[in-house]
């Protein structure tokens, strides 16, 4: 049974930065308070990457793939599947993923959204994993694509602060050689009030809430619960004890929610990617934004055990162990 192994990365960033200063002077002028000092106390965030009106998740989607297909060496019509993980797609349909194909220029290749919320890439990572091991594709496509700034309340300064727009993008490969080693998702729909956008299109109009709303605290200790449990289950499933890991890129909501699960699973600091302090939150887009930022500066190498980790609405979470 082949492997799937990671061959290319890449990343895109729409280039409008908001720092928290300008966050805050900006909701300031609403009479809405917060400051730098709020934010990057209780988060670690310290800018975040907003996209121009009209810039939609395929736009940004497209640019990461072009990157992650240059770094592997791969055709857009080489690609058999394509899976793009975003809840906020440009469309109700067509899929992201099909836009992103004709963008590409590929034709043929199985084209799909996955919609897990922040743990859309890990879920979407594991599909492609098991269409490659199960011999129904050779060379998959896997991004994660958002554009959250169109979600967010921009009056409520508890999510607004939070959450960034961009887009980070694997390939994988069937190979011999070990790959994605073992992954588990799960996922506790009881818990979907606690971080909802509660909105649909009924007749042509949006009924309900269109914006992101979040119990933060809630959120906060099902995270690292989740995350700890999951890390551990599948560091037990591949034979692997959670020492032997080489690099942990959790998704990047909170650099507390970070630090609090390494502490849990004795990770020393040095092992673990953070970038929420420049990206913020960009939901199924940010572990392939911090894995490939990573790879790019040298310390994701050949060899390298890799877990990756995303949790978010649903509730969902979810891990993939890979050898690099
Ligand atoms: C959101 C989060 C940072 C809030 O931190 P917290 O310590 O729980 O803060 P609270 O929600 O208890 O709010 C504390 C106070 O800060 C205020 N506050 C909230 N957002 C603020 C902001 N941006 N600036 C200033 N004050 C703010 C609250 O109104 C509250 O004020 P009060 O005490 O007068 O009522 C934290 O809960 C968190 O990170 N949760 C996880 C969120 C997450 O990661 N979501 C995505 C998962 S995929």
């Amino acid at each position: 049974m082949p492997y799937a192994k990671i061959i290319g990365s890449g990343g895109y960033l729409p280039p409008r930065v908001v720092s928290n200063d300008e966050l805050a002077a900006e909701l300031a002028t609403r009479q809405i308070e917060t400051s730098d000092a709020w934010i990057t106390e209780r988060t670690g965030i310290r800018q975040r990457h907003i996209a121009d009106p009209g810039v939609t998740s395929s736009q940004l989607a497209v640019k990461a793939a072009q990157h992650a297909l240059a770094d592997a060496g791969v055709s857009a019509e080489e690609l058999d599947l394509i899976i793009v993980a975003t809840s906020t797609p440009d469309f109700i349909f067509p899929s992201t993923a099909c836009l992103v194909q004709a963008e590409l220029g590929n034709k043929g290749a199985a084209a799909f959204d996955v919609q897990a919320v922040c743990s859309g890439f890990v879920y979407a990572l594991t599909t492609a994993d098991s269409f490659i091991r199960s011999g129904r594709a050779k060379h998959a496509l896997v991004i994660g694509a958002e554009v959250f700034s169109s979600i967010l309340d921009w009056n409520d300064r508890g999510t607004c602060v939070l959450f960034g727009d961009g887009a980070g993008a694997v390939v994988l490969k069937a190979s011999e050689e070990p790959g994605i080693l073992e992954a588990e998702l799960n996922a506790d729909g009881s818990l979907a009030n606690i971080l909802h956008v509660a909105g649909n299109v009924v007749d042509g109009k949006v009924t309900g809430d269109p914006f992101l709303r979040m119990d933060g605290q809630a959120v906060f200790k099902q995270a690292v619960t989740a995350l700890a449990a999951s890390a551990q289950s599948v560091c037990d499933k591949a034979g692997v004890s959670l020492e032997e890991i080489d690099w942990m890129v959790p998704h990047q909501a909170n650099v507390r929610i970070i630090n609090f699960l390494g502490r849990k699973l004795k990770l020393s600091d040095d092992k673990v990617v953070i970038t929420v302090d420049q990206h913020a939150n960009t939901s199924a887009a940010s572990v392939p934004l911090a894995f490939d930022a990573a790879r790019r500066d040298g310390r994701i190498k050949q060899g390298d055990l890799v877990l990756m980790q995303g949790v978010g609405g649903g509730f969902t979470w979810g891990s993939v162990l890979a050898r690099m």
